[in-house]
């Protein structure tokens, strides 16, 4: 069955290019991003590796760690690592888990055979602190993803998770934001010091509030 948002992320042990890990204690109490991509040796799986790690920083500011997946063998994976490092011009600095009996990839529904056979789509799954599923993502094999896209949703995911706030239309950090629904307008006034601006009566917004 489907991973659904507010669920708790599944378990797992796995392999990895760093080590075994039981995926729960490996995320302590941190974010994570879980994606997966159909196979090593492959390009856009190269570039989107490549991307990730360059994106480290970026990630470790919003106390994010990232972990990816395929169905390829740790042998293959750590090969895959060098060609990455090499045309990328990074070092691949998160996990590669191998799974190659599926059994991750059929706990997250990754294998979706009327895209791809049974190779796992690129599924992204963002987790938060508390083990539950914050967001997911599917593409197919032939569409990188946008990283960026994948920050924003963290920056907006954990300024809604602390803030009575939604974020907008392309919403990006430091834009204003949306006084959610179950706010009056007077609980609002108080809450957020900067003010409201009431355009419609289901329609109010602030300044993000944790600038
Ligand atoms: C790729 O990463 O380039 C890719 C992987 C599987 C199918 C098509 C493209």
């Amino acid at each position: 069955m489907a991973v659904r948002l507010g669920d708790i992320a599944p378990n797992f042990k796995a392999q990895t290019t760093t080590g075994d890990i039981d995926f729960h204690e490996w995320m302590g109490s941190d974010w994570t991003i879980l994606f997966s991509h159909p196979k090593d040796f492959t390009p856009v799986c190269t570039t989107e590796l490549g991307t990730v790690a360059k994106m480290k920083t970026e990630f470790d500011k919003r106390n994010c760690k990232a972990i990816a997946l395929s169905v390829d063998t740790l042998k293959d994976h750590h090969a895959w690592i060098k060609d990455i490092n090499e045309t990328q011009n990074t070092t691949v600095n998160f996990p590669i888990i191998a799974d190659t009996d599926k059994l991750i990839a059929d706990l997250y529904d990754m294998i979706h055979p009327n895209a791809l056979d049974t190779l796992t789509v690129r599924s992204v799954f963002i987790i938060g602190p508390d083990k539950k599923v914050k967001l997911t993502l599917t593409y197919p094999a032939a569409t990188g993803r946008n990283f960026d896209e994948i920050l924003r949703t963290i920056d907006a995911l954990q300024l809604t998770s602390e803030h009575m706030v939604a974020t907008p239309a392309n919403w990006t950090h430091g834009e204003d934001c949306i006084v959610v629904p179950s706010l009056s307008d007077d609980e609002a006034r108080a809450k957020f010091s900067k003010g409201i601006v009431v355009i419609k009566p289901y329609l109010r917004t602030t300044p993000q509030p944790n600038l």
